[in-house]
Protein backbone atom coordinates (compact mmCIF):
# COMPACT_ATOMS: atom_id res chain seq x y z
CA UNK A 1 0.00 0.00 0.00
CA UNK A 2 1.53 3.84 -0.91
CA UNK A 3 -0.76 5.52 1.04
CA UNK A 4 -2.24 5.05 4.40
CA UNK A 5 -6.26 5.83 5.05
CA UNK A 6 -6.58 8.39 7.91
CA UNK A 7 -9.99 8.75 9.63
CA UNK A 8 -11.63 11.70 7.74
CA UNK A 9 -13.33 12.32 4.18
CA UNK A 10 -12.32 14.78 1.72
CA UNK A 11 -15.13 16.82 2.05
CA UNK A 12 -14.81 17.07 6.21
CA UNK A 13 -11.19 18.08 5.87
CA UNK A 14 -11.67 20.72 3.13
CA UNK A 15 -14.45 22.11 5.92
CA UNK A 16 -12.31 22.00 8.61
CA UNK A 17 -9.38 23.39 6.52
CA UNK A 18 -6.81 20.45 8.16
CA UNK A 19 -4.47 18.93 5.50
CA UNK A 20 -5.42 15.41 6.66
CA UNK A 21 -5.30 12.77 4.06
CA UNK A 22 -8.90 12.31 2.62
CA UNK A 23 -9.84 8.18 3.40
CA UNK A 24 -9.97 6.53 0.11
CA UNK A 25 -12.11 3.18 -0.69
CA UNK A 26 -9.68 0.09 -0.19
CA UNK A 27 -10.59 -1.67 -3.38
CA UNK A 28 -9.99 1.37 -5.62
CA UNK A 29 -6.71 1.79 -3.64
CA UNK A 30 -5.55 -1.77 -3.68
CA UNK A 31 -6.16 -1.92 -7.76
CA UNK A 32 -4.35 1.72 -7.96
CA UNK A 33 -1.30 -0.09 -5.88
CA UNK A 34 -1.62 -3.23 -8.44
CA UNK A 35 -0.94 -1.15 -11.67
CA UNK A 36 1.88 0.67 -9.09
CA UNK A 37 3.35 -2.49 -8.68
CA UNK A 38 3.18 -3.90 -11.66
CA UNK A 39 4.91 -0.95 -13.58
CA UNK A 40 1.81 0.35 -15.28
CA UNK A 41 0.01 3.88 -16.63
CA UNK A 42 -2.48 5.38 -14.44
CA UNK A 43 -4.65 7.17 -17.23
CA UNK A 44 -6.74 10.36 -16.63
CA UNK A 45 -10.45 8.50 -16.66
CA UNK A 46 -8.70 6.21 -14.04
CA UNK A 47 -9.48 6.26 -10.18
CA UNK A 48 -6.26 7.82 -8.33
CA UNK A 49 -5.73 8.93 -4.64
CA UNK A 50 -6.55 12.35 -4.49
CA UNK A 51 -2.84 12.96 -3.18
CA UNK A 52 -1.39 11.24 -6.28
CA UNK A 53 -3.72 14.01 -7.92
CA UNK A 54 -2.35 16.56 -5.86
CA UNK A 55 1.11 15.61 -6.25
CA UNK A 56 1.25 15.29 -10.15
CA UNK A 57 -0.57 18.85 -10.32
CA UNK A 58 2.19 20.25 -8.35
CA UNK A 59 5.09 19.20 -10.18
CA UNK A 60 3.30 19.13 -14.07
CA UNK A 61 2.59 22.57 -13.17
CA UNK A 62 5.38 23.65 -11.97
CA UNK A 63 7.46 22.11 -14.85
CA UNK A 64 5.04 23.90 -17.12
CA UNK A 65 5.79 27.41 -15.50
CA UNK A 66 9.30 26.36 -15.76
CA UNK A 67 9.81 26.00 -19.34
CA UNK A 68 7.17 29.01 -19.98
CA UNK A 69 9.74 31.80 -17.48
CA UNK A 70 12.58 29.40 -19.03
CA UNK A 71 12.00 31.54 -22.47
CA UNK A 72 12.93 34.52 -21.19
CA UNK A 73 16.77 34.51 -20.02
CA UNK A 74 17.48 33.49 -23.35
CA UNK A 75 14.69 35.03 -25.15
CA UNK A 76 16.62 38.11 -24.21
CA UNK A 77 19.11 37.43 -26.83
CA UNK A 78 16.99 36.89 -29.88
CA UNK A 79 17.47 40.56 -31.01
CA UNK A 80 21.44 40.11 -30.21
CA UNK A 81 22.57 36.68 -31.75
CA UNK A 82 25.74 37.40 -33.87
CA UNK A 83 25.01 35.75 -37.07
CA UNK A 84 21.75 34.93 -39.00
CA UNK A 85 22.45 31.35 -38.26
CA UNK A 86 22.38 31.17 -33.98
CA UNK A 87 19.30 33.64 -34.29
CA UNK A 88 17.32 31.20 -36.35
CA UNK A 89 18.75 28.20 -34.13
CA UNK A 90 17.85 30.54 -30.54
CA UNK A 91 14.49 31.11 -32.55
CA UNK A 92 13.33 27.60 -33.04
CA UNK A 93 14.86 26.85 -29.15
CA UNK A 94 12.42 29.69 -27.36
CA UNK A 95 9.70 28.72 -29.06
CA UNK A 96 10.11 25.31 -28.41
CA UNK A 97 9.86 26.11 -24.84
CA UNK A 98 6.91 27.59 -25.00
CA UNK A 99 5.54 24.35 -26.73
CA UNK A 100 6.63 22.53 -23.67
CA UNK A 101 4.73 24.16 -21.89
CA UNK A 102 1.88 24.60 -23.90
CA UNK A 103 1.86 20.01 -23.82
CA UNK A 104 2.85 20.33 -20.12
CA UNK A 105 -0.74 22.70 -19.40
CA UNK A 106 -2.77 20.44 -21.32
CA UNK A 107 -1.26 17.25 -19.35
CA UNK A 108 -1.90 18.88 -16.15
CA UNK A 109 -5.33 20.04 -16.85
CA UNK A 110 -6.35 16.14 -17.65
CA UNK A 111 -6.15 16.10 -13.86
CA UNK A 112 -8.93 18.25 -13.24
CA UNK A 113 -7.02 21.48 -12.80
CA UNK A 114 -7.62 25.03 -15.01
CA UNK A 115 -5.16 27.09 -17.13
CA UNK A 116 -6.26 29.88 -15.75
CA UNK A 117 -6.19 28.62 -11.79
CA UNK A 118 -2.37 27.13 -12.67
CA UNK A 119 -1.28 30.94 -14.31
CA UNK A 120 -3.32 32.56 -11.47
CA UNK A 121 -0.71 30.74 -9.06
CA UNK A 122 2.45 31.57 -11.11
CA UNK A 123 1.40 35.14 -11.16
CA UNK A 124 0.65 35.97 -7.94
CA UNK A 125 3.94 34.46 -6.64
CA UNK A 126 2.31 31.10 -4.57
CA UNK A 127 3.54 28.39 -7.74
CA UNK A 128 7.35 27.61 -8.26
CA UNK A 129 8.86 27.09 -10.85
CA UNK A 130 12.86 26.21 -11.72
CA UNK A 131 14.96 28.20 -9.65
CA UNK A 132 17.68 28.12 -12.62
CA UNK A 133 15.57 31.19 -14.32
CA UNK A 134 16.32 33.70 -11.89
CA UNK A 135 19.53 34.53 -13.54
CA UNK A 136 20.89 36.63 -15.44
CA UNK A 137 21.92 35.92 -18.91
CA UNK A 138 24.77 38.21 -19.49
CA UNK A 139 26.73 37.33 -22.36
CA UNK A 140 26.24 35.78 -25.31
CA UNK A 141 28.27 32.76 -24.04
CA UNK A 142 25.56 32.38 -21.60
CA UNK A 143 23.22 31.31 -24.49
CA UNK A 144 25.56 28.56 -25.18
CA UNK A 145 26.29 27.64 -21.64
CA UNK A 146 22.40 27.60 -20.64
CA UNK A 147 21.95 24.98 -24.08
CA UNK A 148 24.91 23.10 -22.51
CA UNK A 149 24.47 22.69 -18.84
CA UNK A 150 20.87 24.16 -18.38
CA UNK A 151 19.32 21.75 -20.52
CA UNK A 152 21.85 19.02 -20.53
CA UNK A 153 20.61 19.16 -16.87
CA UNK A 154 17.06 18.98 -17.68
CA UNK A 155 17.52 16.38 -19.97
CA UNK A 156 18.80 13.95 -17.01
CA UNK A 157 16.04 14.96 -14.97
CA UNK A 158 13.50 14.65 -17.43
CA UNK A 159 14.65 11.28 -19.28
CA UNK A 160 13.32 8.96 -16.06
CA UNK A 161 9.95 11.29 -16.33
CA UNK A 162 8.82 9.79 -19.78
CA UNK A 163 8.62 6.27 -17.70
CA UNK A 164 6.26 8.14 -15.16
CA UNK A 165 3.37 6.52 -14.22
CA UNK A 166 1.09 9.13 -15.16
CA UNK A 167 0.15 8.27 -18.93
CA UNK A 168 -0.51 11.74 -20.09
CA UNK A 169 3.16 13.10 -18.22
CA UNK A 170 5.09 10.21 -19.57
CA UNK A 171 4.10 10.91 -23.42
CA UNK A 172 4.21 14.56 -23.03
CA UNK A 173 7.93 13.89 -21.96
CA UNK A 174 8.95 12.22 -24.85
CA UNK A 175 8.73 14.73 -27.28
CA UNK A 176 9.74 17.14 -24.46
CA UNK A 177 13.16 15.52 -24.22
CA UNK A 178 13.83 14.76 -28.15
CA UNK A 179 13.52 18.25 -27.86
CA UNK A 180 15.82 19.19 -25.22
CA UNK A 181 18.29 17.11 -26.80
CA UNK A 182 18.76 19.20 -29.75
CA UNK A 183 18.79 22.51 -27.28
CA UNK A 184 21.90 20.81 -25.39
CA UNK A 185 23.86 19.90 -28.65
CA UNK A 186 23.14 23.42 -30.24
CA UNK A 187 24.35 24.84 -26.76
CA UNK A 188 27.48 22.70 -27.40
CA UNK A 189 28.31 23.42 -30.72
CA UNK A 190 27.96 27.32 -30.38
CA UNK A 191 30.52 26.83 -27.28
CA UNK A 192 32.47 24.15 -29.40
CA UNK A 193 33.19 27.11 -32.01
CA UNK A 194 34.35 29.84 -29.84
CA UNK A 195 36.70 27.89 -27.84
CA UNK A 196 38.50 26.64 -30.84
CA UNK A 197 38.13 29.06 -33.28
CA UNK A 198 37.27 31.91 -31.28
CA UNK A 199 39.77 34.81 -30.18
CA UNK A 200 40.99 35.07 -26.19
CA UNK A 201 38.25 37.17 -25.01
CA UNK A 202 35.28 34.83 -26.80
CA UNK A 203 37.01 32.17 -25.01
CA UNK A 204 36.94 33.94 -21.53
CA UNK A 205 33.59 35.06 -22.10
CA UNK A 206 32.97 31.23 -22.29
CA UNK A 207 34.81 30.19 -19.06
CA UNK A 208 33.19 33.02 -17.50
CA UNK A 209 29.76 31.95 -18.59
CA UNK A 210 30.70 28.24 -16.81
CA UNK A 211 32.05 29.66 -13.68
CA UNK A 212 28.77 31.69 -12.91
CA UNK A 213 26.01 28.96 -14.47
CA UNK A 214 27.78 25.69 -12.90
CA UNK A 215 26.89 25.73 -9.64
CA UNK A 216 23.55 26.87 -10.40
CA UNK A 217 23.03 23.93 -12.43
CA UNK A 218 24.22 21.29 -9.89
CA UNK A 219 21.42 23.07 -7.61
CA UNK A 220 18.50 22.73 -9.99
CA UNK A 221 18.36 18.80 -9.12
CA UNK A 222 16.71 19.53 -5.85
CA UNK A 223 17.82 19.60 -2.35
CA UNK A 224 19.37 16.66 -0.88
CA UNK A 225 17.93 13.38 -1.08
CA UNK A 226 18.05 13.68 2.87
CA UNK A 227 16.07 17.25 2.72
CA UNK A 228 13.70 16.53 -0.13
CA UNK A 229 10.29 16.15 1.18
CA UNK A 230 8.28 15.02 -1.98
CA UNK A 231 10.91 11.97 -3.38
CA UNK A 232 10.11 9.54 -1.36
CA UNK A 233 6.43 9.21 -2.25
CA UNK A 234 7.14 10.50 -5.26
CA UNK A 235 9.38 7.40 -6.24
CA UNK A 236 7.30 4.86 -4.80
CA UNK A 237 4.34 6.10 -7.20
CA UNK A 238 6.69 5.60 -10.45
CA UNK A 239 6.12 9.62 -10.71
CA UNK A 240 9.51 10.27 -10.05
CA UNK A 241 12.31 7.67 -10.84
CA UNK A 242 15.97 8.64 -10.05
CA UNK A 243 16.57 10.38 -6.95
CA UNK A 244 17.82 14.20 -6.60
CA UNK A 245 21.25 13.02 -5.96
CA UNK A 246 21.88 10.19 -8.14
CA UNK A 247 20.90 12.53 -11.07
CA UNK A 248 23.05 15.39 -9.43
CA UNK A 249 26.01 12.42 -9.66
CA UNK A 250 25.22 11.08 -13.32
CA UNK A 251 24.80 15.34 -14.49
CA UNK A 252 28.91 15.61 -13.41
CA UNK A 253 30.21 12.37 -14.38
CA UNK A 254 28.65 12.97 -17.89
CA UNK A 255 29.86 16.78 -17.57
CA UNK A 256 32.84 16.47 -16.63
CA UNK A 257 34.76 14.98 -20.18
CA UNK A 258 32.46 17.17 -22.47
CA UNK A 259 34.49 19.79 -20.19
CA UNK A 260 37.30 18.79 -21.10
CA UNK A 261 36.72 18.52 -25.38
CA UNK A 262 35.88 22.09 -24.19
CA UNK A 263 38.79 23.11 -23.20
CA UNK A 264 36.77 24.56 -20.02
CA UNK A 265 37.30 24.14 -16.44
CA UNK A 266 34.43 23.88 -13.57
CA UNK A 267 34.45 25.88 -10.32
CA UNK A 268 34.77 23.41 -8.18
CA UNK A 269 37.95 22.73 -5.91
CA UNK A 270 36.78 19.61 -4.85
CA UNK A 271 36.27 17.91 -7.64
CA UNK A 272 37.89 14.65 -8.35
CA UNK A 273 37.64 11.52 -10.27
CA UNK A 274 36.90 8.93 -6.88
CA UNK A 275 38.22 5.79 -8.41
CA UNK A 276 36.30 3.20 -5.54
CA UNK A 277 32.90 5.13 -5.93
CA UNK A 278 33.41 5.47 -9.94
CA UNK A 279 32.55 8.60 -9.73
CA UNK A 280 33.48 12.08 -9.28
CA UNK A 281 33.84 13.90 -6.29
CA UNK A 282 32.54 17.51 -6.16
CA UNK A 283 32.44 20.69 -3.28
CA UNK A 284 29.46 21.45 -1.36
CA UNK A 285 26.36 23.44 -2.70
CA UNK A 286 25.23 26.74 -1.05
CA UNK A 287 21.72 25.77 -0.29
CA UNK A 288 20.58 29.30 1.11
CA UNK A 289 21.25 30.38 -1.92
CA UNK A 290 19.07 28.08 -3.91
CA UNK A 291 16.12 28.57 -1.38
CA UNK A 292 16.68 32.09 -1.16
CA UNK A 293 16.30 31.81 -5.05
CA UNK A 294 13.49 29.29 -4.51
CA UNK A 295 11.65 31.46 -2.18
CA UNK A 296 11.74 34.62 -4.77
CA UNK A 297 14.88 36.28 -3.65
CA UNK A 298 17.03 35.28 -6.71
CA UNK A 299 18.53 38.10 -8.64
CA UNK A 300 15.95 38.26 -11.35
CA UNK A 301 12.52 36.54 -9.58
CA UNK A 302 10.85 40.30 -9.81
CA UNK A 303 11.91 40.88 -12.98
CA UNK A 304 10.46 37.53 -14.24
CA UNK A 305 7.54 37.33 -12.95
CA UNK A 306 6.82 40.68 -13.82
CA UNK A 307 7.56 39.79 -17.70
CA UNK A 308 5.42 37.02 -17.55
CA UNK A 309 2.21 38.83 -15.60
CA UNK A 310 2.87 41.66 -18.59
CA UNK A 311 2.80 38.84 -21.31
CA UNK A 312 -0.70 37.58 -20.21
CA UNK A 313 -2.01 41.25 -20.02
CA UNK A 314 -1.43 42.08 -23.32
CA UNK A 315 -2.06 38.90 -24.44
CA UNK A 316 -5.52 39.69 -22.93
CA UNK A 317 -7.35 40.74 -26.49
CA UNK A 318 -5.64 37.54 -28.29
CA UNK A 319 -8.23 35.41 -25.12
CA UNK A 320 -11.06 37.57 -25.90
CA UNK A 321 -11.16 37.40 -29.78
CA UNK A 322 -10.91 33.35 -29.33
CA UNK A 323 -13.60 33.32 -27.24
CA UNK A 324 -15.70 35.64 -28.76
CA UNK A 325 -14.91 33.56 -32.29
CA UNK A 326 -15.48 30.56 -30.67
CA UNK A 327 -18.88 31.84 -29.25
CA UNK A 328 -19.85 32.75 -33.02
CA UNK A 329 -19.17 28.97 -34.29
CA UNK A 330 -21.43 27.54 -31.62
CA UNK A 331 -24.24 30.34 -32.24
CA UNK A 332 -23.83 29.54 -35.89
CA UNK A 333 -24.11 25.68 -35.38
CA UNK A 334 -26.73 26.00 -33.22
CA UNK A 335 -28.75 28.26 -35.61
CA UNK A 336 -28.37 25.43 -38.70
N1 LIG B 1 13.74 25.16 -8.41
C1 LIG B 1 12.63 25.52 -7.71
N2 LIG B 1 12.06 24.69 -6.81
C2 LIG B 1 12.64 23.48 -6.63
C3 LIG B 1 13.77 23.05 -7.34
C4 LIG B 1 14.33 23.96 -8.27
N3 LIG B 1 15.43 23.69 -8.97
N4 LIG B 1 14.09 21.81 -6.93
C5 LIG B 1 13.19 21.47 -6.00
N5 LIG B 1 12.33 22.47 -5.82
C6 LIG B 1 11.21 22.54 -4.88
C7 LIG B 1 10.20 21.44 -5.16
O1 LIG B 1 9.29 21.86 -6.18
C8 LIG B 1 9.55 21.27 -3.81
O2 LIG B 1 8.63 22.33 -3.57
P1 LIG B 1 7.06 22.09 -3.20
O3 LIG B 1 7.01 20.89 -2.29
O4 LIG B 1 6.63 23.36 -2.59
O5 LIG B 1 6.38 21.82 -4.49
C9 LIG B 1 10.71 21.53 -2.86
O6 LIG B 1 11.68 22.25 -3.58
C10 LIG B 1 11.33 20.25 -2.32
O7 LIG B 1 11.92 19.49 -3.39
P2 LIG B 1 11.67 17.95 -3.64
O8 LIG B 1 12.93 17.35 -4.12
O9 LIG B 1 11.05 17.32 -2.44
O10 LIG B 1 10.56 18.03 -4.79
P3 LIG B 1 10.27 17.04 -5.99
O11 LIG B 1 10.27 15.61 -5.53
O12 LIG B 1 9.08 17.53 -6.71
O13 LIG B 1 11.56 17.22 -6.95
C11 LIG B 1 12.07 18.24 -9.06
C12 LIG B 1 11.84 18.46 -7.56
C13 LIG B 1 13.30 17.37 -9.23
C14 LIG B 1 12.27 19.59 -9.73
C15 LIG B 1 10.84 17.48 -9.64
O14 LIG B 1 9.66 18.19 -9.32
C16 LIG B 1 10.89 17.30 -11.12
O15 LIG B 1 11.58 16.43 -11.62
N6 LIG B 1 10.10 18.09 -11.85
C17 LIG B 1 9.95 17.95 -13.30
C18 LIG B 1 11.04 18.59 -14.06
C19 LIG B 1 11.09 20.09 -13.87
O16 LIG B 1 10.16 20.72 -13.41
N7 LIG B 1 12.19 20.69 -14.24
C20 LIG B 1 12.34 22.14 -14.12
C21 LIG B 1 13.26 22.60 -15.12
S1 LIG B 1 12.46 22.68 -16.67
C22 LIG B 1 13.61 23.18 -17.64
O17 LIG B 1 14.69 23.16 -17.24
C23 LIG B 1 13.21 23.69 -19.00
C24 LIG B 1 14.21 23.40 -20.01
O18 LIG B 1 13.79 23.95 -21.18
C25 LIG B 1 15.56 23.88 -19.72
Amino acid sequence: MYTSPTMTTPAASAQAGTNIAPIEPPEKMQAFDRVIDADGRIEPQDWMPQAYRKTLVRQISQHAHSEIVGMLPEGNWISRAPSLKRKAILLAKVQDEAGHGLYLYSAAETLGVSRDSMLDALHTGRAKYSSIFNYPTLTWADVGVIGWLVDGAAIMNQTPLCRCSYGPYARAMIRVCKEESFHQRQGYESLLVMMKEGTQAQQDMVQDAVNRWWWKCLAMFGPPDSESPNSEQGMRWGIKRISNDDLRQRFVDATIPQAAVLGVSVPDEDLKWNEERGHYDFGPIDWDEFWATVNGNGPCNKERLATRVQAWRDGQWVRDAAMASAQKKREKEQAA
